[in-house]
């Protein structure tokens, strides 16, 4: 949700900037700008679209000299994608030079007045009032002029500011919006993200709410909102460079979804000790464990999703009642939390907006929060009491494909160490459960081998209008998923459905041709599905049906089957994901679509 980089140091500023703001896309692709400081002259160039466009507008950068510069990519919020409205922002004479992430939600009232003090405002974005407020607190003391913005300003903002008066210095400050500081060899860097400074350097600051950073070529210094200077410790990023690269695979997606194996091992394995399951940053006591009377999953989109598949787990494996809501509802709910109540956040980015309110009304109303977060050092992960990484490396297609997976498995060790303190599984029954949980990437791999016979099936259908997908229980949450995957990346018009709600209204839409995808994996379940299946098909559907290696059964019903490996009942929806994410970006691939950066969509939401 926009994205910011700024840069200062030996060398030339703008292709590092491009080269940043161009792993950052993933966060807003309406348009792009940089600005350039040479010595205090600032250029600024700007342009609506895809960064391309502004890479063959500054000739890839040489055409801006300057050694310091700022740059964003933009999602709209405030005012429509265009040039004027792209960043960085100005004030009036262009001495002050502003890129943003996040919303100024008083801007209204701001520009009210700015407005009656003789200020002229040339785009309709929130932004600009940060640049003329800043130029009318100006008086020669950079700092005293951001320090008063920022008490005047609400809602959320990562900054990068350049002043024309200071060429050897540029400012960064947070609040609410995600902003690192990364520590170079030859200069020194900020991003809303890890991979756009990977390649400069693994060395990062993590700026807290209201902190202010004070970049100059070979030094970097952090204020607090009150001008007094503060210390902080330095982390090392453990992400591979190589991780943020394509690596030969014509999309993100694609590439993350082959790296589900790993992922999902990666997740397992650190927390697996002598044959059992040891979440050591858990921190919670046998007894704590004990004393959870419920649990509310609280997330957006796919990560909900995990969310739902939790809740039938935590229910049936640790009989812990779970209840899970979408943070945009939770948080204005004004929800009931009860002592020994745990409420688990889950969110890939850890900046999500929604999710990060409702993880602080929790807080306020006294619940333990865990958070199951994939990147490191993230607002979520920082706010919640406990946090379980997940360790799915960056995801840079918009679509989740290897987090989705890695949320799943982080869930299922929870369940396990849950029911085990709580006696609700047996010894026999956890060591099973470890060794299918053990053998999961392996059989993901084996599903991603089968991608040939999924893009013929997908090719058949690349003309749909809707698609239904269907299922009970852990399918049900399943089928969830399999329908944003195909509509976010593929615009065709998907809808999950619990398989025994579809009677209850929706199977008028079902017509000669429609395409109706099954999952069901869930044994007791495959009757209660096939008779569902059975009668979209009775209305003209194709029936696709993803179930579990052995229900032969189901051929005599479905048109096309997926078969998955056997896996304990409780994780059949990391296998059954596979063809989903597959069938979803084949659509998406033959219909011409832009797979990794879908329209409308940004990767990391962190407005509401
Ligand atoms: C869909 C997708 C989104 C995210 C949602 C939450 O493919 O990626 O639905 O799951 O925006 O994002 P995080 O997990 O970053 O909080």
């Amino acid at each position: 949700m926009c994205g910011i980089v700024g840069y200062i140091g030996e060398k030339q500023a703008a292709p590092i900037l491009l080269d940043g703001l161009s792993k950052l896309e993933y966060r807003g692709y309406d348009s792009a700008g940089i600005a350039v400081n040479n010595q205090g002259e600032i250029q600024i160039r700007k342009s609506t679209g895809r960064l391309k466009v502004l890479s063959e507008l500054t000739h890839d950068g040489a055409e801006m000299p300057g050694t310091m510069g700022i740059g964003h990519t933009r999602w709209a919020t405030h005012g429509a994608p265009t040039d004027l409205n792209a960043h960085p922002h100005q004030n009036t004479d262009g001495s002050i030079v502003v890129v943003h992430n996040g919303i100024i939600e008083n801007y209204i009232k701001l520009k009210q007045k700015l407005l009656t003090k003789g200020y002229q405002f040339a785009s309709d974005t929130d932004t600009e009032v940060v640049a003329h407020l800043l130029d009318y607190y100006y008086s020669g003391d950079p700092m005293e002029a951001i320090t008063k913005v920022m008490d005047r300003v609400d809602g959320s903002y990562a900054l990068g500011i350049m002043f024309r008066d200071f060429p050897e210095r540029f400012f960064a400050m947070r609040k609410d919006s995600p902003l690192i500081v990364g520590k170079g060899k030859d200069g020194n860097l900020i991003a809303s993200d890890v991979p756009a400074i990977l390649k400069y350097t693994r060395d990062v600051f993590y700026i807290q709410n209201e902190e202010i950073a004070v970049l100059k070529k070979d030094k970097i210094t952090f204020f607090n909102i009150d001008q007094e200077e503060i210390e902080k410790e330095m982390h090392t990023v453990e992400w591979d460079v190589n991780a943020a690269e394509k690596g030969g695979y014509e999309h993100f997606m694609l590439k993350e979804m082959y790296e589900q194996p790993k992922a999902v091992r990666d997740t397992l394995e650190p927390r697996l000790s002598n044959g059992k399951v040891v979440i050591e940053e858990l921190g919670m006591t046998d007894e704590e464990i004990r004393s959870i009377n419920n649990i509310h999953i609280v997330a957006c989109g796919s990560a909900s999703y995990t969310g739902m598949c939790a809740k039938y787990i935590f229910e049936e494996m640790a009989r812990i009642p779970a209840f899970v809501d979408v943070a945009s509802e939770f948080r204005y709910r004004n929800p009931i939390l009860r002592k020994g109540d745990l409420v688990i956040i889950i969110s890939q980015s850890g900046e999500t907006a929604d999710s990060l309110a409702a993880l602080r009304e929790a807080k306020e109303k006294g619940a333990m929060t865990l958070a199951i977060v994939n990147v490191v050092g993230s607002s979520i992960a920082r706010e919640a009491d406990k946090v379980i990484y997940t360790w799915a490396g960056p995801e840079i297609a918009v679509a989740t494909t290897k987090a989705f997976s890695t949320q799943l498995m982080a869930e299922y060790l929870l369940a396990i160490k849950f029911a085990e303190v709580r006696g609700t599984v047996s010894e026999e029954e956890v060591d099973d459960m470890i060794q299918d949980l053990k053998r999961l990437p392996d059989q993901i791999q084996m599903l991603l081998a089968n991608r040939n016979h999924i893009q013929k099936f997908a090719n058949r259908y690349i003309a749909a209008r809707d698609v239904f997908f269907i299922g009970r229980g852990l399918d049900y949450a399943l089928s969830m998923e399999g329908a944003l995957k195909l509509k976010e990346i593929s615009y065709i018009h998907a809808e999950a459905y619990a398989a025994g709600e579809l009677k209850h209204g929706t199977i008028s839409l079902v017509e000669d041709g429609t395409l109706v995808v099954a999952v069901l994996t869930q044994e007791a379940l495959f009757k209660k599905t096939i008779s569902n299946i059975q009668e979209v098909k009775s209305r003209g559907a194709f029936a696709m049906a993803v179930t579990v290696e052995g229900n032969t059964e189901i051929e005599k019903t479905a048109d096309y089957v997926i078969y998955i490996p056997e896996t304990n009942k409780y994780f059949t929806s990391s296998l059954a994901l596979i063809p989903l994410q597959l069938f979803a970006y084949y659509v998406a691939v033959a219909r011409g679509c832009d797979v990794d950066k879908p329209k409308n969509l940004a990767k990391s939401v962190t407005v509401e």
